[in-house]
């Protein structure tokens, strides 16, 4: 049984191919044009997964060594994500399926993110918990089965990785800023400035006060030193990153301690950071959790977990028909 995947939901066009539930290629085109402008621009996102789309789904094939007549069924997400982007992977999902007489299977990008960790050995064991974190989510999900998943908490305003996109920015850095302070944190001291974590009732989060916090503490500190920053981009970086990681994981661990439940995973772009993944795991092995971390590659947007969503909804005979369209906004 093989599919072909395709994810366009924001900045990244890819494509992967799975037979019988594995991985046989992922590919990945990156749309370099937003860091000029410092955040994703959704008309370029449009046009460029319009232009990356042949070459990469073409490049998906061959990897994997299938031809289109090997196909069994087209997937793709359908949201959450920018209307135009992921109108550019349903239509040309749709009419592929057309044309070739395949059936269509719909994916979730955030229940997708989750499936990552499904790809690779070891596999989490059911019930487990899923910090899926990313640009435009931040989401603490019980994951009953493939799919059968419930959202226990989420972000009331701000998702995590805007937090560190937007810090990033007020830091003079390049779009997705994410990774960048991700790199100077590692020599920096994570207790040089301190900041008060928020106050949110249950399990769900809240970044936008953080946000503010760090905003006004830059601009006092550049009042009385206009070259703070380039001084101490390290120590700003790593005390940033160390905040925005407490605040994730004492709302994970409280999870946890509520459900009961020890399988521990983390999904989404910003589980590429090294200082959440350090910190989750010394906290698992404090608190005798099973933590499962994907590897880079299926972190951040990639259709290899579309794939492996589309997997699962094979298998349950879920299929969706031509007149579907993308949903911007769209809970599981
Ligand atoms: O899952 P993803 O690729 O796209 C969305 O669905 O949003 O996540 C992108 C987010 C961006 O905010 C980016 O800055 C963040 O993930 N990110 C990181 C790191 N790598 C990616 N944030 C912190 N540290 C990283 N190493
Ligand atoms: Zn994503």
């Amino acid at each position: 049984m093989n599919i072909l995947a395709i994810e366009s939901s924001c900045d990244e066009t890819s494509a992967a191919v799975l037979s019988n539930g594995k991985i046989y290629s992922n590919v990945v085109a990156t749309q370099l044009i937003h860091t000029q402008y410092g955040g994703v621009v959704p008309e370029l996102a449009s046009r460029a997964h319009q232009q990356h789309i042949l070459p990469v789904v073409d490049k998906a094939l061959n990897d994997a060594k299938v031809t289109k007549k090997d196909l069994h069924a087209i997937a793709f997400t359908k949201g959450p994500g920018l209307l135009g982007a992921l109108l550019v992977g349903t239509s040309f999902a749709k009419s592929m399926a057309l044309g070739l007489g395949l059936p269509l299977i719909e994916v979730n990008h955030m229940q997708a993110h989750v499936l990552a960790h499904f790809i690779q050995e070891p596999k989490p064991e059911f019930p487990f918990l899923c910090l899926t974190v990313s640009g435009g989510h931040t989401q603490i999900v019980k994951v009953n089965s493939p799919l059968d998943m419930e959202i226990i908490g989420q972000t009331r305003d701000d998702a995590v990785g805007e937090a560190f996109d937007k810090t990033a920015k007020l830091l003079d850095l390049p779009y997705p800023g994410g990774p960048l302070i991700d790199q100077y944190a590692k020599t920096g001291n994570p207790l040089a400035y301190g900041f008060p974590l928020p106050e949110m009732p249950g399990l769900d989060f809240s970044f936008s006060g953080i946000k503010t916090s760090f905003m006004y503490f830059l601009q006092k500190q550049v009042r009385a030193n206009p070259n703070f920053i380039q001084e101490n981009i390290e120590d700003i970086c790593a005390s940033i990153q160390y905040t925005l990681v407490n605040i994730l994981l004492k709302k994970l661990k409280k999870a946890a301690k509520e459900t009961g439940i020890k399988e521990i995973a983390i999904a989404g772009g910003v589980s590429a950071n090294s200082g959440l993944r350090t910190s989750l795991l010394e906290l698992g092995e404090k608190l005798h959790w099973k933590v499962y971390i994907p590897d880079f590659e299926y972190c951040t947007d990639n259709a290899a977990m579309i794939a492996m969503a589309a997997h699962y909804k094979f298998l349950e005979n879920d299929f969706c028909d031509q007149t579907v369209s993308p949903m911007a906004r769209m809970e599981f």
